[in-house]
């Protein structure tokens, strides 16, 4: 069985969604920058002797100094991929080479719109009428990976950043677990030229248009 490493920063939402997922995997650790962040009480709660880590960055003097730490407690566990869930660090290209083609991110956008922080205030701001959320492989280039799958959702006239933010969290939930199981299977191939194939993928034809047409 794969083994994966899963680091968040706070909630953990996506790693609870991936715990839940019944993936033919192991969960060797869930790893933290903040001491504080919930998902950790959430991993040890959910069993399965999944182990928990802190490594706060707050304690290196920069940022080397504190990837070197964090694949340090990485490597430790063995791991076939290291899954970014919530993870709030931007980090080194040293660390992001050591994991190359082997750590994904969820990003809440329909990269490459919105990358960075607040997107859902950006893409009400902007008057978009889709948006959504990816997962990417992880690259030097903030929230910039190949692509393996993408959620899209309507934005409604009465939209809040709160009620994006859930609605557009609700696909994550779905994509992040599938996208794992992908990677797991060796479905996900990652071409020289950063394209993606998901082998045998099923692929949806219909459009979504929003607002929607008169019927
Ligand atoms: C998610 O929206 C994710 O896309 C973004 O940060 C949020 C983390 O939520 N990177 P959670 O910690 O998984 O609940």
């Amino acid at each position: 069985m794969k083994r994966i490493v899963i680091l968040i920063s706070g909630r953990g939402s996506n790693m609870e969604a991936m715990l839940k997922a019944h993936l033919p995997v192991e969960f060797a650790a869930v790893i933290s920058n903040e001491p504080s962040a919930q998902g950790l009480a959430t991993a040890q709660a959910h069993g399965k002797g999944i182990a928990t880590a802190v490594v706060p960055h707050r304690a290196f003097a920069d940022r080397a100094a504190f990837d070197a730490a964090l694949a340090a407690e990485i490597d430790r566990h063995r791991p076939d991929f290291v899954v970014l869930a919530g993870f709030m660090r931007v980090l080194t290209e040293t660390f992001v080479a050591r994991y190359s083609g082997r750590m994904v991110n969820i990003h809440p956008s329909l990269l490459p719109s919105f990358p960075g922080l607040h997107t859902h205030q950006r893409a009400l701001e902007a008057g978009v009428r889709i948006h959504g959320c990816t997962v990417h492989f992880v690259t030097p280039g903030l929230d910039s990976g190949p692509v393996i799958i993408q959620a899209a959702v309507p934005v409604l006239a009465d939209d809040t950043e709160d009620s994006l933010a859930a609605r557009v969290l609700e696909q994550e939930h779905c994509i992040y677990p599938q996208a794992l199981r992908w990677l797991c299977d060796g479905r996900v191939k990652l071409g020289a030229d950063g394209t993606v194939t998901v082998v045998d993928a099923t692929v949806r034809r219909d459009a979504l248009i929003s607002p929607n047409l008169d019927t």
